[in-house]
């Protein structure tokens, strides 16, 4: 499966379907393409969050690609006249090819309307089999739970919040790696801007000191095989 890091916590994986997790490239400074751009035969939301949800509306619209998030995030999207499978933790949800499977996270979830901010259920983080098992952990704190998810599901590949200030930080996602057991892990969600700026470097010293995983560090746009 090929792997490719959009910018944030935004990727694109190609299995046997293509699929985008949390496409948010309008208004990312750090984004490596346009949201018009990109193709999709999935698309994975972890929670309401405009820098996650992002562009998934149009390019769901433009694509006719489905859309896999909780039950409530795709209540409102079926009424934006997008596609969607809204399902609830525990699943999983067979779409096309795939197989997805919603797990916890700890943190909120809200969409941002015009003077209106409303609840959107939970956040989630979520794991793909397509082929490889990619675990995309969304926005989260660390939590102990992280250990069943890893002996569950064994994925190929973690993609972890390293940010802080709204997730993990580079020590706590360095026991979130030791925790899942993946066999490589890549960090997201920092130096989109200056409240999560942080040094992958850094990351990865600490998970080489933790556990045997191999932190791949992508630049937008660098792509990885899983
Ligand atoms: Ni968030
Ligand atoms: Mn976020």
């Amino acid at each position: 499966m090929k792997v490719t890091w959009l910018g944030h916590s935004a990727f694109l994986l190609e299995g046997k379907d293509r699929i985008l997790i949390d496409p948010y490239l309008t208004g990312n400074p750090t984004a490596c393409t346009s949201a018009d751009k990109l193709d999709a035969d999935i698309i994975c939301v972890t929670h309401g969050h405009g820098d996650h949800l992002g562009d998934t509306v149009d390019i769901a619209r433009r694509t006719g690609a489905t859309v896999a998030c909780i039950l409530e995030l795709g209540i409102w999207l079926e009424k934006c006249g997008v596609k969607s499978v809204g399902f609830n933790l525990g699943g999983p949800a067979t779409v096309r090819n795939t197989k997805i499977t919603l797990v916890p996270a700890f943190h909120s979830s809200s969409i941002g309307a015009p003077g209106l901010e409303f609840s959107a259920a939970m956040a989630v983080g979520i794991v793909v089999d397509s082929g490889k098992v990619v675990y995309h952990a969304g926005d989260t704190c660390v939590f102990s739970d992280m250990e069943l998810i890893g002996s569950m599901y064994r994925p190929d590949l973690a993609l972890l919040p390293i940010g802080g200030f709204f997730t993990m930080d580079p020590a706590q996602a360095a026991m979130a790696a030791k925790l899942l057991k993946s066999k490589k892990v890549v960090p997201m969600h920092y130096n989109t801007w200056d409240p999560i700026k942080q040094d992958p470097k850094e990351f990865e010293r600490l998970v080489k000191k933790e556990s045997k995983a191999k932190v791949v560090i992508l630049k937008p746009g660098e792509s990885m095989e899983v």
